[in-house]
């Protein structure tokens, strides 16, 4: 055939996706397929309208779609064709059973483990893509041994590090590539035909190889780190708002230091994604599972920091508005867990959104990538919350999406920007003020619009981390 290896990918989502459709434009000479269980997304993965949003994504998508990038669902086949097989599937925290809130549940990855020891006819390299809990591969390594085949399979860690939003440009030029495997012949010999994937378009000083164990962990520590930051900002930013510090002085004065960086350092109202928390948390089980309570206890704190972030915006915004918001109208600005993405998943506007309708608030949401029905759906995903747990959600107006920012501020009390779009920085915010009931709040959830400029159109503007505004009326 044309193709020199032949590489398949289950798991068609924010990874599987976007991951093989670099490797495809990247290696001409590869044959890629991903395969899903969910026929929607592969049938969308074959369209144009792709059923993740990712800038850039279309466009490598399409340059490689048909001549050697393939989305299918013929799962059995796609194995037995390939050499070499990604596990990409999702590993979400478990919500029942033992380290329920806590553990990753990585019953999709021994899923994949199982199907390609049944169906494959000769010996395959087995990638886990997916974040998994360290050790993970020796379970996936022992499911594929257990055929009785006499095939022979290796286990290799290459965990992912893209971030939404910028997964094409993460991935087309990577901090870093890791790859871990086992430190035997076969081992190395498949640790090699990776880096040989990689090394189309990656310099070969920025691919990393581990032992298993190391790879996999690193990218749980990776995360956690970048949590860590992120809720260590957060943590300054309510002292900051007791003492008349601006966190966005305090971030810039850390910037300079080599040793801290300039990134990561942007205060807001908590973070979000599919990742950060589950990868935190599972890091934190796992060091239970171990005895090591107070590494468990001291990454804990991450997650404590960040719940009590999205708390405190929402108790800030209580009580600034007379303590009051049953029946007034609040504008959510931005619904994704951030900019760029249409991602939802623990995104702290379900947080806000849900602690304001206990409140008795109608809401009204604007996002410009996230539909009403995948609203709805994370309501119930993340708090239960849907007709059956609180009537009236889908059936009246307690929370409507909205066309544009300007209807969605209409009437309103108060405007919440809760993810960072660009388009926020930018509205005509004189407008937005005549439309609203007065006094007009906005809480600035992630620090977009300019305060100042804010405040001189009449509005009562209240920014993560910044000196609060004396209230004008006294
Ligand atoms: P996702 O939920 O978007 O996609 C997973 C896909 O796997 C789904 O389409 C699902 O139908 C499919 N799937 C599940 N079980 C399957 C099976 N047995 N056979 C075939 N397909 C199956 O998940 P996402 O976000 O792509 O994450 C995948 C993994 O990558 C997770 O472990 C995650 O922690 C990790 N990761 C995610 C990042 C992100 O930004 N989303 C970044 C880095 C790592």
């Amino acid at each position: 055939t044309q193709y020199k290896y032949h590489i398949c990918c289950m798991g068609a989502g924010y990874v599987g996706g976007p991951t093989m459709a670099v490797i495809a434009s990247n290696c001409p000479d590869i044959r890629v397929c991903v395969v899903d269980l969910s026929k929607r997304m592969i049938d969308a993965w074959n369209t144009d309208e792709l059923p993740i949003y990712e800038p850039g994504l279309l466009e490598v998508v399409k340059s490689a779609r048909g001549r050697n990038l393939f989305f299918s669902t013929d799962i059995d086949a796609e194995i037995q064709k390939a050499d070499m097989v990604f596990i990409s599937v999702n590993t979400p925290t478990k919500t029942t059973g033992i380290g329920a809130g806590r553990a990753a549940n990585i019953k999709n990855c021994e899923l994949c483990a199982r199907k390609i020891a049944e169906v494959a006819t000769g010996p395959k390299v087995v990638v886990e893509k997916s974040t998994v809990p360290v050790r993970t591969a020796d379970a996936v390594r022992r499911v594929l041994m257990a055929n009785d085949k006499g095939i022979d399979f290796q286990v290799l860690s290459n965990p992912e590090f893209l971030a939404e939003g910028t997964a094409i440009a993460d991935l087309q030029k990577p901090g870093r590539v890791l790859i871990g495997g086992m430190q035997t012949d076969k081992g190395k010999a498949a640790i090699q035909q990776l880096v040989d994937v990689y090394a189309h378009w990656v310099p070969t000083e920025r691919i990393l190889t581990t032992s298993l164990w190391s790879s996999e962990l690193s990218k749980l520590v990776a995360n956690a780190f970048l949590a860590q930051r992120v809720s260590s900002i957060n943590s300054i930013s309510a002292l900051c708002e007791a003492t008349d510090a601006d966190v966005h002085e305090v971030s810039r004065a850390l910037s300079f230091d080599d040793r801290i960086g300039p990134k990561f350092l942007t205060a807001s109202v908590g973070f979000g994604g599919s990742c950060f928390q589950k990868d935190v948390l599972n890091l934190v089980y796992i060091c239970e599972s171990l005895g090591l309570q107070e590494v468990a206890d001291y990454w804990y704190q991450v997650i404590a920091l960040n719940d009590y972030q999205k708390q405190r915006f929402t108790r800030n915004m209580l009580q600034r508005m007379f303590n009051t918001v049953t029946g007034k109208k609040i504008a959510l600005l931005g619904f994704a867990f951030k900019k760029d993405t249409g991602d939802t998943r623990e995104t702290p506007a379900v947080f806000v959104a849900k602690a304001l309708l206990d409140e008795g608030a109608k809401l009204r949401v604007f996002d410009p990538q996230v539909s009403r029905e995948q609203m709805l759906e994370e309501f119930d995903y993340t708090c239960g919350v849907n007709e059956t747990t609180l009537p009236g959600l889908t059936t009246s107006d307690m929370i409507l999406t909205m066309e544009d920012a300007y209807t969605a501020c209409e009437g309103a009390h108060a405007i919440a920007v809760l993810t960072e779009w660009d388009a926020f920085k930018t509205l005509d915010y004189k407008r937005i003020y005549a439309s609203m009931a007065k006094p007009a709040f906005v809480f600035d959830g992630r620090n977009v619009v300019d305060i100042a400029a804010l405040r001189q159109i009449g509005f009562e503007v209240y920014s993560i981390g910044k000196p609060i505004q004396k209230n004008q009326f006294i």
